[in-house]
């Protein structure tokens, strides 16, 4: 049955009610102990796909991961979706109501996504190798979902079209030099930039935002967008501070250490009812093996070294790594804020970053 959008509200409800009579089983959890060749032939075996939902804001944003799974398992296809987390679970939401699941995992930024399906029963209770080395206040207990890796949101400019200095702290981004020179993805249409500004506007007062305002700034969808903007040459845009860093030296780049960064463990789980069991574990398996962490920056794992020059995420100066997830799971106080900032910028203009061509 394919429900329309609006009853999928009264379908949700039906489907936690029938879950809610289940007795939650904890039996069912799984623990691998095969290797990533034994997985590997396994996902082939099964059909060679793995179907993930990515949160992003760019089609091709996963495209890194693609290639390194392909190239890795040969014969496999990874058929990645990107899209906004916030338009991917709905999405997934609507797949459960209609008992018709056909991505096998999601990996998104709602965190507070996450609690509610396990409690569904809509989770496979899966714990990949790597699992105990994963940072505890990352992951479910019974193994229904974890960080993956980590996302963070750093200051950025290009030295190439401004002699101002790069801004290291939020308040830099205030400098008459920067009058209209300013990108920034909007408040009210990513809650990680939301979160972003919260935290800035509880550390500097309304009188900051009313000065980045004065700026004249130009509002984007998207975090990749302002990115694009200051990388491109005919474009009067010169910095940021919505858009993701490394935890690497790059030109340009910095994290405040006065102001507070946002970081995040983005969280994954694969589905109870994937139609590619195998394929993604093998996924997941791959996503957490230390050779893939190595290349992610900082790692969710507790046993592998932190970035040179910076320190493991949850030791990490400038940030609090688990705030993110309990801001988000308060959905009353997020609206508050978007509609706060809504209210002072207007409501997010443009196509999807997906299709904007920025
Ligand atoms: C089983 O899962 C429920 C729901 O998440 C949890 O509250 C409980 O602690 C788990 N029990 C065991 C024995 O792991
Ligand atoms: C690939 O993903 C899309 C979007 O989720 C889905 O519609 C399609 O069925 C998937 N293809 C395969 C071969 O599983
Ligand atoms: C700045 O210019 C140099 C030299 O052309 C180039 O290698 C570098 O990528 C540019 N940096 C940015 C951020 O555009
Ligand atoms: C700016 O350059 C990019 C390529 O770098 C191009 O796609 C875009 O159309 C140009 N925009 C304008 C307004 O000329
Ligand atoms: C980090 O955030 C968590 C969740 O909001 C909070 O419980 C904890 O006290 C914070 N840690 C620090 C050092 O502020």
């Amino acid at each position: 049955m394919r429900c329309s959008i609006l009853n999928l509200a009264f379908i949700a409800s039906a489907a936690a009610t029938k879950a809610h009579r289940a007795v939650y089983d904890n039996s069912t959890l799984q623990v691998e102990t095969r290797s990533l060749d034994e997985l590997h032939q396994a996902a082939l075996a099964e059909g060679g796909v793995v179907t993930l939902w990515h949160g992003g804001d760019e089609a091709t944003q996963q495209n890194f991961l693609k290639n390194a799974f392909e190239t890795r398992f040969p014969g496999m296809t990874l058929n990645v979706t990107v899209d906004l987390s916030k338009y991917h679970d709905s999405n997934l939401d609507q797949q459960i109501a209609d008992e018709n699941v056909y991505v096998d995992s999601i990996i998104l930024q709602t965190l507070h996504d996450y609690p509610r399906w396990k409690e569904q029963g809509v989770l496979l209770n899966y714990a990949p190798a790597g699992f105990e080395a994963i940072h505890g206040d990352f992951k479910d207990d019974d193994a229904a979902y974890m960080g993956l890796f980590i996302i963070a949101w750093g200051l950025t400019s290009n030295p190439n079209k401004t002699t101002v200095a790069t801004p290291t702290e939020y308040t830099d981004f205030l400098d008459p030099a920067f009058k209209d020179k300013l990108v920034l993805t909007y408040p009210n249409d990513d809650d990680a930039v939301l979160f972003q500004f919260d935290l800035i506007v509880k550390q500097y007062g309304q009188e900051w935002f009313d000065g980045l305002l004065a700026q004249n700034p130009r509002w984007v969808r998207g975090t990749a967008t302002p990115r694009t903007l200051l990388n491109a040459a005919n474009s009067s845009y010169v910095a940021t501070f919505t858009s993701s860093k490394s935890p690497a030296a790059q030109p340009g780049t910095a994290f405040p250490t006065e102001g507070e960064f946002v970081a995040w463990p983005q969280t994954g789980a694969i589905l109870k009812d994937a139609p590619h069991p195998e394929g993604a574990k093998l996924l997941h398996n791959f996503i957490l093996s230390t050779e893939h962490q190595s290349v992610r920056g900082w790692s969710v794992r507790e046993d592998l070294p932190a970035p040179v020059g910076f320190s493991k995420i949850w030791e990490q100066e400038g940030t609090n790594v688990t705030a993110f997830g309990e801001w988000m799971s308060d959905r009353a106080n997020v609206e508050r804020m978007r509609f706060w900032f809504e209210n002072l910028i207007g409501s997010a203009q443009g196509l999807s970053p997906l299709k904007d061509n920025l």
